[in-house]
């Protein structure tokens, strides 16, 4: 505890050295790293620095705009800075361990039970009697392209061609990489998943938030972002994460609309839950002229399988593929034939439906037992219940002395209200009403012991 906002401001400034800009970025970025500045914190401002420095505005301007190109702070109104919430750097985390006895309902990790069993096929794969892949193969199995092929057409995705990537959000990356240079905007749904503000960040790209509600995007912010002269929109078309949006078909009609009048604009869809999302799949993309679907199997057949589809026109995947080959060169054979033998398998075919199914359940008796308790909720599909809340910390803390931990809206968030997410994967329909009741507890107000 500071007494005073000046101890806090010289305690801070005691972590910068340097004369230059390049001393004083690396300085910062040093404490950051060693969590001495931890994420989100603010920093003192540019006069506070130079001062302490002995350096003129313009050397720690020049330093923090460095720290600011490369996603390690933001700057906000009034020219104040902040370290990101998730810098680019490996940072010395503080403990996150949960208290003993609490739920985690905070992550957003698939039921562990719910993915297949992937003993009989490693099994199989260890029959192998030599590698058979190498430099100068195709990158991406032609079982898989099919296979591909057939899974996105039920969502009415129509690509050209099909690249992977290691996972939904090196496939985002990749695409937006493919089109989009340091400076230019990207819509993003408010709320939305802040990984991906974080990657717009350290790309340098900026984000313009649009609002979203139960059907996907709202289309009067859809049309006004558009107006910012945004280069790509990026968007989940169901499952998506936190509010549990799932584009209905004529909601899906109408933003097809609307974009069609931005036919530059670079559509990139972030289809992380696939199969188990637990509502059709539905896509902004046909007839575009740079697009990409990024579909993962990461919550479908288990987040350590780092493989997701990249489907798109033949430009952007050429670029795509063509980018790859430069860097990993291709996503691992080994982990392609594992995915490939799922997916080929009735079995587990059987089993996406039942996980599907159970999921679906799951998230609809949480909803069903807030409304029992007038707790306003949306989740139309995915593992996300999200509840608009008036003081986020408040109800996530009575919440956790109650035993369930929940997820702070505030990463989530952009411009849009507060909220706490709740993943309700794992969560036994039985354990419904008794969360539901503690969270509606958690909206009561404090009552106050009163102090003689
Ligand atoms: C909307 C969204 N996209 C992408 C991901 C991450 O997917 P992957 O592990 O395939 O990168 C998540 C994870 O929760 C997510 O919620």
């Amino acid at each position: 505890m500071y007494s005073s906002e000046a101890d806090h401001v010289t305690e801070l400034v005691q972590l910068v050295r340097g004369s230059t800009a390049r001393e004083i970025a690396a300085s910062l970025e040093a404490a950051i790293r060693q969590g001495a500045l931890g994420p989100g914190a603010s920093l003192p401002s540019v006069r506070q620095l130079a001062t302490h420095l002995r350096v003129s505005p313009p050397t720690v301007a020049a330093a923090l705009a460095d720290l600011r190109r490369r996603g390690v702070v933001v700057t906000h109104e009034r020219r104040r800075s902040s370290v990101s919430p998730r810098p680019p750097l490996t940072v010395d985390a503080a403990d996150t361990l949960l208290p003993p006895n609490v739920v985690d309902l905070a992550r957003g990790n698939p039921d562990p039970e719910l993915l297949p069993d992937l003993r009989p096929l490693l099994a199989q794969l260890a029959e192998a009697p030599r590698q058979e892949h190498g430099y100068g193969d195709a990158p991406v199995d032609a079982r898989l392209v099919e296979l591909a092929r057939r899974e996105l057409s039920e969502a009415g995705v129509e690509p050209e061609d099909i690249a992977l990537a290691s996972g939904a959000l090196d496939g985002v990356e990749r695409a937006l990489a493919a089109h989009l240079a340091p400076g230019d905007r990207v819509i993003v749904e408010d709320p939305g998943y802040f990984a991906v503000f974080d990657l717009l960040r350290a790309m340098g790209l900026e984000a313009v938030p649009a609002a979203i509600d139960d059907r996907g995007l709202n289309l009067s912010a859809l049309t006004t972002a558009l107006r910012s002269g945004a280069r790509a929109l990026v968007l989940t078309p169901r499952a998506h994460n936190p509010t549990g949006a799932a584009m209905d078909y004529v909601h899906s009609v109408a933003l097809r609309g609307i974009l069609e009048n931005s036919p530059d604009v670079l559509v990139v869809e972030d289809d992380h839950q696939g199969p188990i999302s637990g509502a059709p799949g539905r896509t902004l993309t046909r007839g575009r002229a740079h697009w990409a679907v990024v579909r993962s199997v990461a919550k479908s057949l288990g987040p350590d399988l780092r493989l997701a589809f990249v489907a798109g026109d033949a430009e952007t995947i050429a670029r795509v593929e063509g980018r790859l080959a430069l860097g990993p060169g291709w996503v691992s054979h080994l982990l392609q034939s594992v995915v490939i033998q799922l997916l080929e398998s009735t079995e587990v075919r059987e089993q996406l439906r039942r996980a599907e199914a159970i999921y679906a359940r799951r998230r609809i008796a949480l909803l069903h037992a807030l409304a029992e308790h007038g707790v306003p909720a949306t989740g139309r599909s995915g593992f996300n219940v999200w509840v608009p809340v008036p003081d986020e910390a408040s109800v996530a803390n009575r919440l956790l002395h109650a035993g369930w931990a929940v997820g702070l809206g505030a990463r989530y968030r952009i411009a849009s209200p507060p909220a706490i997410r709740i993943t309700c994967a794992a969560l036994p329909e039985a354990d419904a009403p008794r969360l539901a009741a503690a969270v509606a507890q958690a909206f009561q107000p404090v009552r106050r012991a009163r102090v003689a």
